[in-house]
């Protein structure tokens, strides 16, 4: 196992009720005016937006609505953002919602104390030195943004996504109530259980490296993801289902550390992902639920010498009994991919809305920062073979 450095600087509020720490939270990081961001409303019909007005209110902390955020966000709503907070000399970003709110706002975050275009630091030309101060109260669970080092931003006509990860982009505090996830819809309840999924098996499948403590937590996410997903599909208000699954999200991510120490390398579905996204506006873990399997499928075929590693997952994660490492690991890929399914995911692309004439652009743009993969090299080729399986 490699050496490395392990620090998670965000404060987490977790549970019923933890709204009541916001003002102070806001307060002991300098805040007195606030821009307040979310999306499209759902704060408003759900009550969490008079609960946080509430809060300020009785800080005495003023705050300005930066409203209409929207999924898969793109740099003209990072800009909007930008030029609210220097308008109204906020001091303090709050960010209320899921990932794509999160990210603008972080992305803000960054963008208001550089002298540049933000353009500069989301496409890497700059590193971001500083960041105006931010907490999150996270109304849906997936992303892992709530706490962690990254942010997702669409730039220019392609809507090509941008993540950049950095230190100074983790928020100061996170507000996890799961009962504020009661209201998302099921099929972004069920988008964001993939998410979280995704990223931890993209976390998991790494050659063997003896990193025993990060590969035996994640087991044990995944196994939880698998066994409350369909608990929150029943009852969208089984609050210790939800609790699970936030605080999954949240493990999933932070800090990076069930990957510390492994040999991964880019995030290879995600890369593949973003530019279905991009070209579809798909909804980011519908379109990991789609290429997970295939790329399970493709990895075994293409490097076979893998198969006790997918075979372990399908024993100790999919709860396969079979000793025969060929059979589990397709066995396990099957029940993946019947979970999916359970859980109201397209099962292909075709179905997804996918045209066909498209998968060699996607796999094009997909690597064009470079080949993705670390259990066998995944250029154009390998890409366009995971879409056609996934087809
Ligand atoms: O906009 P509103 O009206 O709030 O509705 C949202 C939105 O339509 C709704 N929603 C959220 N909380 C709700 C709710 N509806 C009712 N009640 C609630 N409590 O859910 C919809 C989807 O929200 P969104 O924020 O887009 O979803 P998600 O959290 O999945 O975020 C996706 C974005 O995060 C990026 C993705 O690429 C995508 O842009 N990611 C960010 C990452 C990170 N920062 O680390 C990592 C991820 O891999 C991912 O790439
Ligand atoms: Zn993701």
């Amino acid at each position: 196992m490699d050496n490395f450095i392990f620090h998670i600087p965000t404060k987490a509020y977790f549970g019923k009720g933890q709204i009541k720490n916001l003002g102070k939270a806001i307060k002991a990081n300098g805040g007195a005016k606030v821009l307040l961001g979310y999306g499209g409303g759902s704060i408003k019909k759900n009550g969490i937006f008079a609960q946080i007005v509430d809060q300020l209110n009785a800080e005495g902390i003023n705050y300005v609505e930066f409203k209409g955020i929207q999924p898969n966000p793109h740099i003209e709503s990072v800009e909007q953002g930008m030029t609210l907070y220097h308008e109204e000399a906020c001091d303090f970003i709050l960010a209320v919602g899921g990932g794509s709110v999160i990210d603008t706002c972080k992305a803000v975050s960054i963008g208001v104390v550089y002298d540049g275009p933000v353009l500069d630091l989301l496409l890497g030309k700059e590193v971001p030195k500083q960041a105006a101060p931010l907490g999150s109260v996270l109304t849906m669970a997936g992303t892992g943004s709530e706490m962690d080092q990254a942010a997702v931003i669409s730039v220019g006509k392609q809507h090509k996504k941008k993540a950049l990860i950095h230190e100074k982009l983790f928020p100061r505090f996170s507000i996890l109530d799961p009962e504020y996830t009661f209201t998302v819809p099921e099929y972004h309840s069920m988008a964001g259980c993939a998410d979280i999924l995704c990223h931890l098996m993209e976390q998991y499948f790494a050659p063997e490296c003896g990193a025993d403590v990060q590969d035996g937590m994640n087991e044990g996410l995944m196994r939880v993801v698998l066994e409350r997903t369909p608990q929150i599909l029943e009852n969208p208000r089984d609050y210790n289902a939800r609790a699970s699954i936030m605080w999954a999200s949240s493990m999933a991510l932070t800090g990076f550390h069930l990957r510390l120490g492994k040999p991964t390398a880019n995030s290879r579905l995600h890369m593949i992902g973003h530019e279905l996204s991009s070209m579809y506006d798909m909804t980011h873990g519908v379109t990991l639920a789609l290429l997970t399997p295939a790329w399970m499928r493709q990895t075994i075929s293409k490097a076979p010498e893998y198969l006790p590693l997918f075979a372990r997952f399908a024993r100790n994660v999919m709860n396969i009994r079979e000793a025969n490492d060929a059979i589990a690991a397709k066995t396990g890929i099957e029940k993946l991919s019947q979970f999916y399914k359970r859980i109201g995911m397209p099962t292909n692309l075709s179905e997804a809305g996918v045209r066909e004439n498209d998968l060699k652009i996607i796999a094009n743009r997909a690597v064009e920062n470079g080949q993705l993969g670390c259990l066998y090299a995944i250029g154009k080729n390998e890409v366009l073979s995971i879409l056609q399986d996934a087809y």
